[in-house]
């Protein structure tokens, strides 16, 4: 067991907070494991980060929507002689749209990935990560603290995500796991042109995060052992006031932004953007 190369799996690391998160850990000395669909793209960041001078991260091109995506990604790491200290889930994304409006499939796998492999890679890599005091980082988001009509499915998955990990945490503090919750707001990444955002929406303007900023936001909180991390005041006081807001002004609230966003009308950087 200890023969193992121990790394840091990040999954959705072919681009946007993940790719930054995975640069940070490369930055600080660890070996990675890097999972995405795109391939090319995790090659190229292996490229990158081999060429700082670091060992070549392991590039497991994986959908992780897909049947037996634990499975492959566990046996390619065993493969490898390689082990996790440190999870990283982020891989997620989400769509623009109404429950019933939007292709059924997809929204199924919409909680494949925000959930199913964050709670199966989770799963799987617990006996490790508590043999070697390891942590975890879950990227949820902001939308996790309340309800989303317009962009339903996503919120709800983000709830999931807040809950599992704080409860995780409590359950594992006497192993001296760390479990961090990274909650981003709205982030320039490719998550909009995933979910269905026009791109001319105000959200690419005011008070938008970079990606390396939030990666380092939760790279720090992880490393300082926090239980939750929420970057920017605006979204601290957004996660403790809008779960306050009685749901017969939050609903529609939300549902109205998300309804400009989709008509594209919004030209302001509104709390439902992510
Ligand atoms: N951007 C925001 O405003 C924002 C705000 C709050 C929270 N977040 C969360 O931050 C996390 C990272 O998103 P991001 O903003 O960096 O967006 P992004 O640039 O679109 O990155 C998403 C990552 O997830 C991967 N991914 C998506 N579907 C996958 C699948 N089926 N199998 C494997 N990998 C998959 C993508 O890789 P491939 O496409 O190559 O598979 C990509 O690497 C997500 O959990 C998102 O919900 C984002």
């Amino acid at each position: 067991m200890n023969e193992s190369r121990p790394v840091v799996l990040v999954t959705g690391a072919s681009g946007g907070i993940g790719a930054d998160l995975a640069r940070i850990f490369a930055r600080n000395g660890y070996d990675l494991a890097l999972v995405a669909r795109s391939k090319e793209l995790l090659e190229a960041l292996a490229d990158e980060i081999a060429g700082l001078g670091r060992p070549r991260p392991l590039v497991l091109p994986c959908d992780l929507a897909a049947a037996g995506a634990i499975d492959v990604i566990a046996e390619q790491l065993a493969a490898a002689d390689a082990v996790p200290v440190i999870l990283v889930n982020n891989a997620g994304y989400g769509l623009l749209g109404e429950v019933a409006a939007l292709d059924p499939v997809a929204q199924m796998g919409i909680i494949d990935v925000n959930i199913h492999a964050l709670l199966g890679l989770s799963l799987r890599f617990l006996p490790e990560l508590r043999a070697r005091r390891g942590k975890i980082l879950n990227v949820a988001s902001v939308v996790g603290f309340f309800p989303g009509p317009g962009m339903a499915v996503y919120y709800a998955s983000k709830a999931f995500v807040v809950s599992f990990g704080q409860a995780l945490a409590h359950e594992l503090r006497g192993d001296d796991v760390v479990v961090t919750t990274l909650c981003p707001g709205v982030t320039l990444t490719g998550f909009q042109a995933r979910a269905g955002f026009p791109t001319d929406v105000g959200i690419m303007r005011f008070g938008a995060a970079t990606s390396a900023s939030v990666a380092a936001s939760g790279y720090a909180g992880l490393m300082a052992g926090r239980r939750l991390v929420i970057p920017g005041l605006g979204n601290k006081l957004l996660c403790y006031i809008a779960p306050l807001i009685p749901s017969a002004i939050l609903l529609p609230l939300v549902a109205s932004m998300q309804k400009r966003r989709s008509t594209k009308l919004d030209r302001s950087n509104s709390f439902a953007s992510f």
